[in-house]
């Protein structure tokens, strides 16, 4: 299996996070989360964790008065959040399930988080993933997502990635770019985008 067929794999999720083999899962908050959790607190309202893997950004918003809601292909991922939400007694509900299936939720968003997830799945995948994540977001809701570069060729290990001009041109046409904070993702280069749902 080749790295992007197995990325649609929840099995193969399930074995990463069953063995640890889970690098970006390091049990630390990203800074622009905790920023944006004090920025705006949720006062009890819904944001949903796209591709939470064991749910470590999520429950920075349900310590900020959100209630969230997750998802993730992988069972073993969503239990490991359940566990450590019920832990510290945070409102928080996981599905397994596809992000290309946001529509599962009923509720409207205030916020929106994520963190790896984006950046692994294919063109056709990723435009029913905007689009869903369109009709749930709430006027006047945030989506927070952070998205490597394309993986260099040659490059065997890490997700895919994604072309900046590519989610400019899915999400611009949705949102308005309100922050993109460019960084590294190992050798290749990522950002942190911050959009806002207008009227
Ligand atoms: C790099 S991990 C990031 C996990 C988490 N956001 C974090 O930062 O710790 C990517 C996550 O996306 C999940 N994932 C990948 N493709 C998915 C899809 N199509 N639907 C739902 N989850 C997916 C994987 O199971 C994995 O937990």
């Amino acid at each position: 299996m080749n790295e992007n067929v197995k990325r649609i794999n929840a099995d193969w999720w399930d074995a990463r996070y069953r063995d640890g083999t889970t690098p970006w899962d390091r049990g630390t908050v990203a800074p622009e989360i905790i920023e944006f959790a004090r920025e705006h607190p949720g006062k009890g309202a819904w944001a949903i964790d796209i591709g939470c893997g064991t749910g470590t950004h999520g429950r920075e918003l349900a310590r900020n008065g959100y209630r969230v809601a997750a998802i993730d292909l992988s069972l073993v991922a969503i239990q490991k959040a359940r566990d450590a939400a019920r832990r510290e007694g945070l409102p928080w509900v996981g599905v397994q399930g596809s992000v290309t299936h946001l529509d599962l939720f009923r509720v409207k968003l205030a916020a929106a988080l994520d963190v790896g997830c984006f950046h692994g799945l294919d063109g056709e995948d990723r435009e029913a993933y905007a689009a869903a994540l369109d009709r749930r977001l709430a006027v006047g809701g945030y989506y927070l997502l952070y998205a490597a570069h394309p993986r260099p060729a040659g490059e065997e290990d890490g997700p895919p990635g994604v072309e900046p001009d590519a989610i400019m041109a899915l999400f611009s046409a949705r949102f308005h770019l309100l922050e993109r904070q460019p960084g590294f993702h190992g050798q290749r280069g990522s950002d942190w985008w911050i959009w806002r749902k207008e009227e």
